[in-house]
């Protein structure tokens, strides 16, 4: 390792620090709780595994309801940066979402393959409404024309993570959201 701390490693730019992230996460939250307060007994927030787990974690508890959670696990990415372009559903909800409103929680809103391919998906089930939060978006590279309901930051065509965005299964746990200065080493 370069040096001596993994999370202030000197080949990891700052994107979004700590404070920065959870200022934006205290506003999504009471954006959605206004929005869903008289529709809280049937909304479920599905997230996207593995990468929302950190984002989901403290967005439910900025959001003031009795909101129920659940997960689907989505894979669109090998071990590279670049987008494969082949989503395949790895693991599915838990509880049906029929007659539900729906609120898929994401990492980041790249291509928006993914998402397009999921919010189809979940159209089909049933549910009162699907919509869409994400803690990031690259707009320059969203071709699919995907609507984010809940948007954190919008950010440069530039890979990122930390936050619970990796790179080949790393970074997950940085408390922050960055950019690899080189992929070398
Ligand atoms: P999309 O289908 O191109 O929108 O890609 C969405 C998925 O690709 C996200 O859920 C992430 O798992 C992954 N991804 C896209 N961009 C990045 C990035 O900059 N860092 C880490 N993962 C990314």
């Amino acid at each position: 390792m370069a040096s001596e701390s993994f999370f202030t490693d000197d080949n990891i730019e700052v994107m979004f620090d700590a404070e920065t992230l959870q200022a934006r996460i205290v506003e999504l939250g009471a954006a959605i709780a206004r929005d869903y307060q008289d529709d809280a007994d049937d909304l479920v927030l599905i997230g996207i595994l593995k990468g929302c787990f950190v984002f989901l974690a403290d967005l439910v508890r900025a959001v003031d309801l009795p909101l129920a959670v659940d997960f689907i696990g989505l894979s669109s990415y090998g071990d590279s940066t670049e987008s494969s372009g082949v989503v395949r559903l790895t693991t599915d909800v838990s509880k049906s979402i029929e007659g539900r409103h729906v609120l898929v929680v994401e990492d980041i809103v790249d291509t928006g393959l993914t998402m397009n391919y999921l919010l189809e998906n979940l159209r089909t089930r049933g549910p009162k409404s699907v919509k869409l939060c994400s803690l990031l978006e690259k707009p320059d590279k969203n071709t699919s024309g995907i609507k984010i309901d809940y948007l954190g930051f919008s950010i440069p065509d530039k890979f990122v993570i930390g936050y619970g965005l990796d790179y080949a299964e790393r970074y997950r746990n940085l408390p922050y959201v960055g950019v690899l200065k080189s992929t070398d080493g």
